[in-house]
């Protein structure tokens, strides 16, 4: 689904990113972790492809084609979709119409009801996207595009930052849906990468890898599992031994 190699990427002149190598199969859901200021968000911009994040070494393949040179439009046609750590209010625009135009047929009225349905949404599609949310209904926002856009690729950057303990098990529902959780691994379509902080999410998805980004490079790829108990237990100092 996703192949990057030795991947550098520079944000307003200075390199943030150093020889990022990953894979993600078709089927499979990984997980990113690492401090504040590591570098996460930035590797999830340059795979989405906005233009401040410039990509000065390496290549991003999707699907087996070459997308380092795509604009980000084109990428989200191809199947590639985000939700943010902190999206941005946008006044003047109801929710409603955002989750229509993330359809790619004519947005049916009906979908776009059962969509917000199923993330608790319904009262706020008439509300400009994001204005005055809260921080669960921000993501379970976010989440409800990704629902209507239907990415094959999904990146999500903390999808459960400033959400109560209660609501995660709704989020976590709803990005099991996005990543076919349900589905037997030979027909699943779809692959996700998440980054997470607390590693809460780990609850409720199924990852397969994870890995510990530091200072802009990716180090310790293994068990996700084991590498929140290790972070847990020794801090993210202890994984600076593993980058090789
Ligand atoms: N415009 C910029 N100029 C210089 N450094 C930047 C710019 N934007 C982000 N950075 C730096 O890039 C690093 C990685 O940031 P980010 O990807 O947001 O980290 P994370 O998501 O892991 O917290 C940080 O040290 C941040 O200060
Ligand atoms: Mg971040």
């Amino acid at each position: 689904m996703l192949e990057i190699k030795q991947l550098a990427i520079a944000v307003d002149g200075k390199e943030i990113l150093h020889d990022i190598n990953l894979r993600i199969g078709i089927g499979e859901t990984h997980v990113l972790f690492g401090p504040n200021g590591s570098g996460k968000t930035t590797l999830l911009m340059a795979i989405m492809g906005f233009p401040r994040y410039r990509v000065t070494k390496g290549t991003i393949i999707f699907k087996g084609k070459d997308i380092t040179g795509l604009p980000i439009d084109e990428r989200a046609r191809l199947g590639i979709g985000m939700s943010f750590q902190r999206p941005p209010v946008v006044r003047g625009v109801k929710t409603h119409d955002m989750v229509g135009a993330s359809m790619r047929s004519r947005a049916a009225e009906a979908r776009i009801g059962r969509l917000a349905e199923r993330a608790n949404m319904t009262e706020l599609l008439h509300r400009d996207i994001n204005y005055g949310f809260s921080g669960g209904e921000i993501k379970r926002s976010e989440l409800m595009q990704l629902s209507a856009q239907r990415p094959r690729l999904t990146l999500l950057d903390e999808p459960e930052s400033g959400v109560d303990l209660v609501s995660i098990a709704l989020i976590g529902e709803l990005i099991n849906e996005l990543l076919e959780k349900d589905c037997p691994m030979r027909s699943r379509k779809c692959a996700g990468l998440i980054i997470t902080h607390t590693g809460h999410i780990l609850d409720y998805v199924n990852a397969r890898t994870g890995y510990v980004m530091l200072d802009g490079r990716i180090g310790c790829e293994g068990d996700p599992r084991e590498i929140l108990a290790t972070v847990k237990e020794m801090g993210y100092k202890e994984c600076a031994k593993c980058l090789r």
